[in-house]
């Protein structure tokens, strides 16, 4: 079957809505290993007063989301996902930069994350946004005991800024699934974890 071609200017970022969670746990389950429950998202959107979550669509199809908790002037992003079918052709960077510039646009100077040692795509993405390594969490992913990766970057606009042509590159190998990444504090949480 041949895939809808992404059309830049017909992409559009909108709020998660309560609506979207069917398919954004669909693309939970291609992105990650250990991906979100419909219940955690349920409980994000009603009940978190902190968090922000974002879609990416292209003619009413989702294909991609992120989302993060801002708190006072830092943003934790919890998660980023681009549909499997369509990574690789800079929706990442679109997606990553949008949700840079909202948390500014929102008053946080500084956004960190959690990733995965082994992640080394999304750690490329985060390096190309500015985003430092400052630690390890060893141990920290409970499903193979794996160390996260800490990273920290400034929101500044020039990095966004500077991002704005993205190139199609060869997708990821069929079936090669990503470990989750950004499952930060958040998801420890919504996991029932202690941080
Ligand atoms: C990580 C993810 C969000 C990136 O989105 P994407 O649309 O695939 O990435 P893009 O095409 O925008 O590429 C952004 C950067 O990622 C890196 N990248 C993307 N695909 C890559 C590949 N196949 N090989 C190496 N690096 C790659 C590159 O640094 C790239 O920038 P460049 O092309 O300018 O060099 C996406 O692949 C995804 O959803 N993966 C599964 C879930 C996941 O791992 N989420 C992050 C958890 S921390």
């Amino acid at each position: 079957m041949s895939l809808p071609a992404i059309r830049k200017e017909a992409l559009v970022f909108r709020s998660m809505r309560l609506e979207d969670i069917d398919t954004i746990v669909e693309i939970e389950k291609e992105a990650f290993t250990a991906p979100w429950t419909a219940e955690a998202f349920n409980n994000e959107l009603k009940q978190n007063l902190f968090a922000k979550y974002m879609v990416m669509e292209q003619d009413g199809a989702i294909l991609g989301y992120g989302g993060m908790w801002l708190i006072v002037d830092e943003a934790h992003v919890t998660n980023i996902a681009i549909r499997e079918r369509y990574q690789g052709q800079g929706l990442g960077k679109l997606l990553l930069g949008e949700m840079m510039k909202t948390a500014h646009w929102l008053g946080a100077k500084r956004m960190t994350l959690e990733v995965r040692v082994t992640n080394e795509i999304a750690q490329r993405l985060y390096r190309r946004f500015g985003f430092e390594p400052s630690g390890i969490r060893p141990g920290y992913y409970s499903d193979n005991m794996e160390d996260a990766l800490i990273m920290w970057a400034d929101l500044d606009p020039e990095v966004w800024n500077k991002q704005d042509n993205p190139e199609p590159r060869s997708r990821r190998t069929p079936g090669e699934k990503a470990e989750r990444g950004t499952a930060g504090s958040s998801a420890r949480a919504l996991e029932g974890e202690q941080a």
